[in-house]
């Protein structure tokens, strides 16, 4: 079985995102994460992205030094980047989230996350304890949704 690697990082967008913009992404990303075999999900709220990209290494490293190097967001933060056992999202190529249809406890987790990432070093962030089982606790939180 070939082992999944799981990267996930925040960033912060440099400017107003109109939804044609992101639907823009959204196009783009899961025309090629289809045929690479990545699969993920992207969230947009209050000028951040919260992206994980989930698959083949080898992919899922290719795709995101492009995602690094594109102009629309900066301020990319690791939060993430890991061999996984299985999947979060395995039937999305690029599933996105609109923040306000997040049940609330989705929401909680997302806020809990975004006040670590804003206390920690940004170094320490993707080998911290406290990053990781929050980052599991709101990924969990989509889990029967990603199922659909
Ligand atoms: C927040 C954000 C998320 C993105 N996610 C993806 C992605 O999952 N997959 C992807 O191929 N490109 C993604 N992109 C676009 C890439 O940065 C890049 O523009 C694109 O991969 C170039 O593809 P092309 O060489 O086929 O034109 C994303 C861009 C942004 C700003």
């Amino acid at each position: 079985m070939t082992s999944i690697h799981r990267h996930i990082y925040v960033s912060a967008a440099r400017e107003e995102m109109s939804p044609a913009q992101l639907d823009s992404i959204l196009a783009k990303a899961r025309e090629n994460n289809e045929p690479a075999g990545v699969t993920g999900l992207l969230l947009f709220h209050d000028s951040s992205f919260f992206q994980v990209l989930e698959g083949p290494k080898d992919a899922v490293t290719r795709i995101f030094s492009r995602i690094e190097r594109d102009h629309r967001h900066a301020r990319i933060i690791v939060l993430q980047a890991k061999d996984v056992a299985s999947r979060a999202f395995p039937n999305w190529s690029m599933g996105y989230v609109n923040a306000h249809a997040l049940r609330p406890e989705q929401k909680a987790n997302l806020v809990d996350l975004g006040q670590l990432i804003g206390r920690e070093e940004p170094a320490t962030l993707s080998s911290s304890p406290v990053v990781s089982v929050q980052i599991n606790a709101f990924l969990g939180s989509f889990r029967e949704f990603a199922a659909a």
